[in-house]
């Protein structure tokens, strides 16, 4: 019986010097120290020895119940103190900086046209992706096969219409979006349309098979070239200051008549001659044009009532040029240490 006490009190200390936390003190306590416990069994045996061996015994056993229950009380403090320090937080540590998102570039431009625009009264419209045959090309005045269809390498869709043509094109330009503005909301109108564009490019530092584009069209009654020329120079001075001017040079695109390219004073070399432009003084920045009476008819208004002004900004380019970034594709490669630069 002696044996069997010491036996207990030394299994006792043991497991509780490896008690990790609070379960498993719960399973000691239970297990040792309950009513139910193995000392409870002892001391239920006791009943049967002789008195003077009882006595013993029974001191015995009562001593070492104590030193059990203040070893078990000194290592369920020492846990709970433990407890309360892992929970200690020292407010005057520095935080933990958490990553902040960033703007790409090209939003970052798209949404300085948005502003621009629509404090000038534009609307901004949307138009699909993958868009049809007729928008991005016959209604924009290049019906099939005519050779202006070659100025944009385009990704065909291989998926046949009902009358076994292929009629869809990832578009190559946000011009298609024109039409469909025009068809939305009549005349007179005035919108802007920001937008993702495709072309099977080859692709180098200056090619990419996706970019932005942001077109603008404004319809009303009696709206000519001056106008669209005044407007440009608005444009213009309010995105690069100023002394910016305007030069327009004539260039063929098959939905405006007569169609120009809007070139504006370098804002890197302030017209002085750099490498960006070339050492010309003046960046390519905006194709535009009165629109084709044709278009306006495929939009469902009438040449003969109203006329118009288009315009198309590279964005992508634009996001180039106003950041210095040398290689378009860096937009498309979701590089973090490109974006965070932004
Ligand atoms: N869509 C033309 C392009 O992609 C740009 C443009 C838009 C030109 C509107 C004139 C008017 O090159």
């Amino acid at each position: 019986m002696k044996n069997k006490i010491e036996q207990i009190r030394n299994e006792f200390i043991e497991q509780l010097a490896q008690a990790k936390d609070n379960e498993a003190l719960r399973e000691l306590e239970l297990k040792y120290l309950s009513r139910k416990g193995e000392f409870s069994e002892i001391m239920h045996g006791l009943k049967d020895v002789n008195l003077d061996l009882r006595k013993e015994l029974g001191e015995l056993a009562n001593s070492v119940k104590l030193e059990m229950q203040a070893k078990f009380e000194e290592a369920r403090q020492t846990m709970e103190s433990y407890g309360k320090k892992s929970e200690f937080v020292d407010v005057t540590l520095p935080g933990e900086k958490l990553a902040n998102g960033h703007l790409n570039p090209i939003t970052l431009v798209q949404n300085e046209l948005e502003d621009l625009f629509t404090s000038l009264g534009f609307i901004i419209g949307d138009g699909p992706e993958l868009e049809s045959d007729y928008y991005n090309f016959t209604a924009l005045n290049v019906p099939p096969l005519h050779p202006a269809r070659d100025m944009q390498d385009t990704f065909y869709i291989d998926s046949k219409n009902k009358e076994g043509q292929y009629d869809l094109v990832m578009r190559t330009q946000t011009s298609p979006v024109q039409i469909r503005m025009m068809q939305k909301y009549g005349a007179p109108l005035k919108a802007v349309i920001p937008g993702r564009c495709f072309r099977n490019e080859a692709t180098d530092a200056r090619h990419e098979h996706t970019f932005y584009q942001f077109e603008g069209i404004m319809v009303g009654r009696d709206i000519n070239f001056s106008n669209l020329k005044s407007f440009l120079e608005i444009v213009g001075k309010r995105l690069f200051g100023p002394s910016t001017e305007l030069r327009m040079r004539p260039k063929f695109y098959p939905f405006v008549e007569p169609g120009n390219n809007g070139e504006y004073t370098c804002f890197l070399c302030r017209g002085k001659g750099c490498r960006v432009c070339k050492h010309t003084g003046w960046l390519e920045i905006v194709g535009a044009g009165l629109i084709h009476p044709d278009v306006l008819r495929a939009g469902g208004i009438d040449p003969d009532v109203y006329s118009g002004f288009a315009f198309g900004f590279g964005l992508t380019r634009l996001a180039m040029l106003k950041y210095s970034i040398n290689d378009i594709r860096l937009f498309n490669t979701g590089d973090i240490k490109f974006l965070e630069q932004f």
